[in-house]
């Protein structure tokens, strides 16, 4: 495939390109319409490393036009991720800081507006720290009072926490790590900040829940890596440190939870070795992995388009789209899918009200006004939070109102 330069960001291997989807604008560059002229384009591309076995964009886009004082992603947009970290600080607190430990601290990395900071407050011997590069969203969890450190986390950041608060009992990050471009300078401050006999927690988008789904929409330029098991324990590896369980997540449209300690502190799980050996039977040198799922993705792409085309053009039905996320980004410039055919997308951000989606231009509405619509169909753009809003939108349902999704592929949900 094409990318013939492109190498491993993480062991500098030439990188198998598999999936080429084009040019991309940045998945959160929601804009304003004098912004249309200059806006900013790049290649999006996957491949993966026969070396390290990670799977990974091939062209980056330098984080400081990601990560920005608009940033618009706020963690606490949907209800079902705030109760996902309630129970992720209730595991914390008893699975990995048991009594034993006096005022545990745990730092959690990209905390984006402290939904988790804020959870782990329901266990007061806790110490919690944030660190998160987006200034505006780290506002909002200052504000809520919680202690952020507002830089990209280095073994120089991780330096200076110890010598303010301690190491550190747990090191937490969610949908964080797969952002990071350098990860061996994290695993460098992993192991300065990490108490001996301390725990690693990260969970992201998981490859395998990506391929399976045909969630190609998940491939973004935020999304550096994406994980396999195989993949982090080889990484980790490399630091002195050591997978010791995975645990399979609903949220993100299927993620997993990796657990790490520095080499033998922490006894390994069954249900590690299980995932690495399924993962291991993957077989990812016969290239069908890979040639798959871009051949699934480019189907998934077209249908949706040729679908929109012949509801909006062949029967006069109103779609509109709901949900403008970082997703939305790789499917609508992937598909072409253009105001024409999707004519405005209700959203429930104030910062991305009254812009326009990145490459495709869509309006984006304020979501109150969704109630006073009455759209034939909704092309349901954040699938990954389908119960959530499924449940909210039942006296649109009852009226007959039907949401169309792409994944795992395209349809007319079931909502009877
Ligand atoms: P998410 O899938 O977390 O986004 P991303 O692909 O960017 O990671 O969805 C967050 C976006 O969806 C955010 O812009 C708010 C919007 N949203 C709604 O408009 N309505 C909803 O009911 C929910 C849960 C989210």
């Amino acid at each position: 495939m094409t990318s013939p330069n492109a190498s491993c960001h993480l062991c500098g291997s030439d990188l198998h390109v598999f999936a080429d989807f084009g040019k991309m604008p940045i998945a959160n560059g929601f804009l304003t319409e004098d912004e249309f002229e200059n806006e900013f384009f790049y290649n999006l591309a996957v491949g993966y490393c026969y070396d390290c076995e990670m799977v990974q964009l091939a062209e980056l886009v330098p984080p400081e036009k990601l990560f920005t004082d608009k940033y618009p992603f706020f963690t606490s947009s949907s209800r079902n991720m705030i109760k996902h970290f309630a129970e992720m600080a209730e595991w914390i607190a008893i699975d990995l800081t048991p009594g034993a430990i006096k005022r545990p601290l745990v730092v959690e990395l990209g905390c984006n507006d402290g939904t988790l900071l804020t959870e782990l407050r329901a266990y007061p011997e806790i110490r919690t720290l944030g660190i998160e590069p987006s200034t505006n969203v780290a506002e909002i969890a200052i504000i809520n009072g919680h202690n952020v450190v507002t830089e990209f986390f280095t073994e120089g950041t991780a330096q200076g926490i110890v010598e303010e608060y301690g190491q550190a009992d747990v090191i937490v990050a969610t949908n964080t790590m797969c952002h990071i471009p350098d990860l061996h300078e994290v695993f460098k401050g992993f192991q300065v900040l990490l108490k001996p006999d301390g725990y690693i927690v990260f969970e992201d988008p998981y490859w395998y829940a990506i391929t399976a789904q045909t969630s190609f929409d998940q491939i973004y330029d935020e999304h550096v890596y994406y994980f396999t098991v195989k993949a982090v324990d080889d990484l980790a590896s490399k630091y002195c440190f050591e997978l010791v369980d995975v645990l399979p997540q609903a949220v993100h449209g299927g993620a997993m939870r990796y657990v790490l300690g520095f080499n033998k502190q922490h006894r390994p799980t069954s249900r590690f070795r299980y995932m690495h050996w399924m993962e291991t039977k993957m077989d990812w040198d016969n290239k069908v992995n890979g040639d798959t799922f871009y051949q699934a993705a480019i189907y998934q792409g077209l249908d949706l388009a040729m679908s929109l085309v012949n509801m909006v053009r062949k029967d006069g039905k109103r779609v509109v789209g709901y949900g403008a996320t970082s997703k939305s980004t790789t499917i609508l410039n992937a598909a072409g899918i253009a105001p024409n055919i999707l004519p405005y997308i209700y959203d429930t951000t104030p910062q991305k009200q009254g812009k326009f989606t990145p490459g495709t231009h869509i309006p984006i509405r304020p979501y109150k006004e969704f109630k006073d619509d009455d759209p034939d169909y909704v092309l349901l753009l954040i699938w990954n939070h389908a119960e959530e809003v499924l449940a909210k939108e039942q006296e649109y349902i009852a009226k007959g109102g039907k949401f169309l999704t792409h994944v795992p592929y395209v349809r007319i949900m079931d909502t009877s």
